[in-house]
């Protein structure tokens, strides 16, 4: 099990760069094999979920090209295969090759997805628009079928409720119907990304608050160049990094797409300044910041973890709820450990904001709870170990040396596994 120390404390400086976001670089990817034609796309971040599905595309005999940030894909070759692959049950992500593979081959057979364990994560909300598209789903095992059973023109879907993945996934699976309207659909920024890029390799979609109109017309070859949006919760992890230890720089920041978090940190007397894509954050008290996730534009459940470790160690009192999943509250049971003033109470946190934190071993459980225990090391006095923290490359390109960069003391262990015991 890989695992950092973080000798807390020390004050950052300096420049840190976003790069391109997880959330749309995942179905972006996915989306490619819809286009008719090579598809170069630009920011592309290197995290381990894009390499998870570079090698399934590979797998698709697929002609990926990855360099730098530069992702170049070309499925001239692509042929209909069972999706067994061990990299579909690493990521929640790969579902969406599900409704690419419905649009494509009417079929698709699926290892059931992987992904941060944050709640039970169902996926009933994507086989409902499914049905209403005509196909049938059945589950046995670890594995999903389905198939087209019946014909659909001209049809609504309604989503029975608000997800991001669904609302995707409908949308992918929709595009070889003649004229469809998705009706309840959630595109928070990375989703509205990927619609412009199917509308770039020629699908005729509309978008209209919580509506999708589609009309079905035949593609013609095309090469297309798309540069992925930057990433909001990177963005946002630097942020409260350089209100807790130092004073940072943040760049290519997706400030239009942020308003919200960032105005309750204004709001709460942190000293954040922004303009254009540049973000700069200085190590500063603010009032106990009270906030409930939701849906976008709500505040994103992606940044409750990360904004609970500001409040653990802010001025006065705060109550956070979460309201998307059920299982989001890791974190406050490390910072109750670290000495902060906390109660929990099923998906509602009060917190009274402390001095000080002291440093605990601890190990991470999923993407967005090892941010959060890497920010809390980073404020807390003494030596934070921290297992299990290379869950963070998911999702963040190179974090612990940009933050090492910086002026951070982390120690990276990484897994001595004993070599031939036998030898
Ligand atoms: C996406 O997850 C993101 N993941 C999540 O980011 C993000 O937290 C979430 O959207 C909300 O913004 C990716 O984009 C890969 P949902 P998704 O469907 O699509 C329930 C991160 O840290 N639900 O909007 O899974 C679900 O359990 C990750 O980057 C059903 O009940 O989110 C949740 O309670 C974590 N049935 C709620 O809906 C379904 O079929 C919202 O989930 C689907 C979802």
């Amino acid at each position: 099990m890989n695992s950092i120390k973080i000798h807390g404390n020390q004050p950052l400086k300096g420049v840190v760069q976003v790069h391109g976001s997880k959330n749309a670089a995942i179905p972006l990817v996915c989306a490619s094999l819809l286009a008719k034609g090579k598809v170069l796309f630009r920011n592309v971040p290197r995290i381990s979920d894009i390499d998870d599905l570079v090698a399934i595309l590979r797998k698709l005999d697929c002609n990926v090209r990855f360099k730098g940030h530069l992702l170049m894909i070309d499925n001239t070759n692509l042929k209909y295969k069972p999706l067994l692959f061990e990299e579909c049950s690493k990521i929640r992500g790969s579902y969406y090759l599900i409704g690419v593979f419905l649009t494509l081959f009417s079929k698709c057979e699926i290892l059931l997805p992987g992904g941060c364990k944050i709640g039970k994560r169902p996926i009933d909300l994507h086989l409902d628009a499914f049905e209403q598209l005509g196909f049938e789903s059945k589950t046995e095992g670890n594995k999903l079928f389905l198939v087209k059973k019946k014909e659909v023109t001209d049809v609504v879907v309604r989503l029975k409720n608000k997800s991001v993945g669904a609302s995707l996934n409908a949308l992918f699976s929709c595009l070889a119907t003649d004229q469809v309207i998705l009706e309840n659909t959630l595109f928070e920024p990375e989703g509205k990304d990927v619609i412009v890029f199917l509308k770039q390799i020629g699908y005729c979609i509309d978008v209209e608050e919580d509506r999708i109109y589609y009309k079905k017309k035949s593609l013609d070859f095309r090469f297309v160049k798309h540069a992925i949006i930057f990433d909001r919760m990177e963005t946002m992890t630097y942020v409260i990094m350089g209100l807790l230890c130092g004073n940072l720089t943040i760049q290519n920041a997706p400030i239009a797409d942020l308003q919200y978090p960032l105005e309750l940190l204004l709001q709460s007397g942190y000293q954040i300044s922004f303009t254009g894509t540049v973000i700069k954050a200085k190590k500063s008290k603010g009032k106990g910041i009270c906030l409930k996730t939701a849906p976008y534009p709500g505040f994103p459940t992606d940044l409750q973890a990360l904004f609970g470790v500001l409040n653990a160690v802010g001025e006065g009192e705060s109550v956070m709820e979460e309201c998307i999943f059920e299982n989001r509250m890791h974190i406050y049971s490390d910072l109750l450990k670290a000495g902060a003033s906390i109660r929990v109470e099923g998906n509602k946190v009060y917190l009274k904001g402390v001095n000080q934190l002291a440093a605990i071993s601890c190990q991470a459980c999923d993407l967005r709870h090892a941010a959060a225990l890497i920010l809390m090391g980073l404020c807390s006095t003494g030596t934070t170990v921290i297992e299990q923290y290379d869950l963070i490359e998911r999702g963040y390109e190179d974090f612990i040396r940009k933050t090492i960069a910086m002026g951070a003391e982390i120690e990276v262990l990484l897994n001595q596994v004993p070599n031939n015991v036998n030898g």
